[in-house]
């Protein structure tokens, strides 16, 4: 997507040096456009620690690209597979709940380990991080030409009148490496000249909404307001929502969906309001050896800074403020939560809609899904 002028992915190898990769440094967004250069596996890992780059379909292109840094750090090819297998463990273990991660490592693991010279598997590390890149990218442009139609029926159905979509958290570009999941069909329909609105969940306690969703949106002219994450239920109730869709991180084979925390409550006040409730995702987010979201699904508990603080602009400094009493208080800060599949009207992937349940999934990725 475009910033001032110019097309932007969210990652991608340094044009000048092939040894560093470049991330557009979102714990800066929206207050600066920061790009920064990763090294090393170990620069790679903390980028995603940090959530310097994040969202399920970037951290699997992320750990791509740190496999193909620790290639770049063998000597010789016999270390390789010692080498290449803790720095997989390691990028595994930087976030639990996306299962982009796990599948574009693992593949690429599976891939590297047949090669027997060291030359051609770094050459071949660098083509197949490319690849996860490209691949990401294309599920995205998919799933934005296969999700339009939704918009535009409620378009039709509204004569013309502005369609309100409701998402949570960023599932925009930036989530990804271009178009984004949640958001690539409402970009398409503003390009078609459909008029479009969207009502951007804050998305407490990091502000993925009001930071990066909301930046994104206006940077390409797509109109949106923030509201404050209870808000959703109140405007459906007023008819003020025609739609919500919203990424997910992993679903089941089942069509349980593990998204930003509180997504099961957008969920629960569509179902109660009959409004349709889309997960938008490509195929790299499911994770089709399960079948129980609720149980199988590791939920990563994150630090309690992030519910004690708040970060923002203070005199032109970025500033972290305290916002709660310190003595006798606990937090517990889950980074995400399960959406049963009853909840959800349907998946919107890069092969097309379905309905989220194992056989109308099993109809579509049949390949993927094995038994
Ligand atoms: O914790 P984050 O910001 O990495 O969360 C991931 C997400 O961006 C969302 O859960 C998103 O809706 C799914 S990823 C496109």
């Amino acid at each position: 997507m475009q910033v001032d002028g110019k097309n932007y992915t969210t990652i991608w190898i340094h044009p000048q040096n092939k040894k560093a990769v470049q991330i557009i440094n979102q714990k800066r967004l929206p207050f600066s456009f920061e790009i920064l250069d990763l090294h090393t596996p170990e620069d790679v890992f903390r980028a995603i620690k940090e959530m310097e780059v994040r969202g399920a379909p970037l951290i699997g292109a992320a750990g791509a690209m740190g496999l193909y840094l620790a290639t770049l750090e063998l000597k010789e090819r016999e270390k390789a597979p010692v080498h290449l297998a803790k720095t997989a463990a390691n990028l595994k273990s930087s976030r639990p709940t996306a299962i982009n991660l796990a599948i574009a490592i693992d593949a690429m693991m599976a891939e590297l380990l047949k090669i027997s010279s060291l030359p051609e598997l770094q050459e071949t590390a660098y083509q197949l991080a490319l690849d996860r890149v490209g691949l990401e990218l294309d599920y995205c442009k998919r799933i934005g030409e296969q999700g339009v139609s939704l918009i535009e029926a409620i378009s039709h159905r509204k004569k013309g009148d502005t369609v309100n979509i409701l998402t949570h958290c960023n599932a925009g570009w930036l989530a990804c490496i271009d178009y984004g999941t949640a958001t690539a069909p409402i970009y398409l329909a503003h390009e078609k000249g459909i008029k479009v609105h969207v009502w951007v969940d804050e998305t407490r306690p990091r502000n993925q909404g009001s930071k990066l969703t909301a930046w994104e949106l206006s940077s390409h002219g797509v109109p949106n307001t923030i509201i404050a994450d209870n808000t959703g239920g109140h405007l459906m109730q007023h008819g003020m929502v025609d739609l919500v869709i919203v990424g997910s991180d992993r679903t089941t084979r089942t069509g349980d969906v593990a998204n930003k925390i509180g997504t099961y409550l957008k969920a629960l006040a569509a179902a109660d309001n009959h409004l349709p409730f889309y997960v938008a995702l490509p195929s790299s987010s499911f994770d089709f050896t399960i079948t129980d979201g609720m149980k199988q699904i590791p939920i990563e508990q994150r630090s309690s800074k992030e519910l004690s603080h708040i970060e923002g602009m203070y005199n032109n400094e970025l500033a972290t403020i305290d916002t709660t009493p310190k003595e006798g208080t606990q937090y517990a800060n889950y980074g995400f939560d399960v959406t049963p599949a009853r909840l959800v009207s349907g998946l919107i992937t890069e092969r097309g809609i379905c309905e989220a349940n194992e056989q109308s999934i099993a109809k579509m990725f049949s390949d993927l899904m094995k038994t």
